[in-house]
């Protein structure tokens, strides 16, 4: 049974204007980098979940709901992909060694990821989307967390934070229909998880650690510490986040588990509105969904 709400793919144009501050969220170069260091893990973190889901495209030809689930899911991390490729060439152009923080993703992909059996690799993608959808949903909850951002540059976080939630339970439902027996399927998926989060945690650092020494802030402890406090306490979202984590290791659970579903109607609507509208106003965008 699927509990997803429609899945609308949202072609959506964020264009990276020249004037968007360096360090865009509060001027802080830290906490720029920490969102800055996640957009350079995903498109090629979102062609693998991509992958990984259409590999058992077959096996769910049969539940015509699921697989217009994983038709909107496919479109929607298309999308994200894309415009993250442009944020990253943005990045790029900023001398941080962008570039090669890509490739030591695409190297581990490559010797690593992509050689796990298809089912280890989708459990490794339902893992990921656990993450995104848990930081998605403290994007949308605590809107707040981005007000003092460069409107623009929230925009695109904000929809990427939508349609994370609305596919949150997407792969996890492949994963369900293919997995085997659910004692195959707890353990399969809770040793994924501890995994994941390992590898999750040590690249963030590791990325914002070589942009930092970069751009020469590696040394910058008050920033270090402001960031830790941003995470942890004030809004707090790795805090916040806690329990959610926790509730992956729970046996039957499910990602509409944890129902948010109201959460993301009022941001959909403008972001439906806008899809009609091309290129995105942005900064109206983030003001009215963020009212
Ligand atoms: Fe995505
Ligand atoms: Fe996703």
């Amino acid at each position: 049974m699927s509990h997803s709400p429609t899945i609308v793919r949202r072609d959506l144009h964020f264009d990276m204007a020249a004037d968007i501050p360096r360090f865009w969220v509060e001027g802080d170069a830290h906490k720029t980098r920490f969102f800055d260091a996640m957009s350079l893990m995903f498109p090629d973190g979102e062609r693998f979940f991509i992958d990984s889901v259409r590999a058992f495209r077959a096996q769910i030809a049969d539940d015509p709901v699921l697989d217009a689930e994983v038709s909107g899911f496919i479109g929607q991390e298309a999308m994200h992909s894309r415009e993250h490729l442009e944020y990253n060439d943005r990045l790029e152009k900023q001398g941080i060694g962008a570039k090669e923080l890509v490739q030591v993703l695409k190297t581990f992909q490559e010797n690593r990821a992509k050689k796990l059996p298809p089912l280890g690799q989708l459990a490794v993608t339902i893992c990921l989307e656990h993450f995104t959808a848990m930081l998605a949903d403290q994007i949308l909850r605590h809107p707040g967390t981005m007000h003092r951002s460069d409107p623009r540059m929230a925009a695109i976080w904000q929809w990427h934070a939508l349609e994370e939630t609305e596919h949150k339970g997407v792969a996890f439902d492949v994963f369900r229909r293919v997995g085997g027996s659910p004692l195959k399927q707890y353990l399969r998926r809770t040793r994924a998880m501890l995994f994941v989060t390992g590898l999750f945690t040590f690249r963030v650092w590791q990325f914002m650690w070589r942009i930092s020494k970069a751009e020469g802030t590696q040394k910058d402890w008050r920033g270090w510490l402001r960031l830790l406090g941003f995470l942890f306490v004030s809004p707090g979202p790795i805090t916040r986040i806690g329990s959610q984590w926790l509730s992956w290791f729970v046996p039957g659970y499910h990602p509409w588990k944890h129902d948010n579903r109201k959460l993301v109607e009022a941001t959909r609507r403008h972001y439906d509105e806008l899809a009609k509208a091309k290129p995105l106003p942005q900064a109206k965008a983030w003001a009215a969904a963020a009212g």
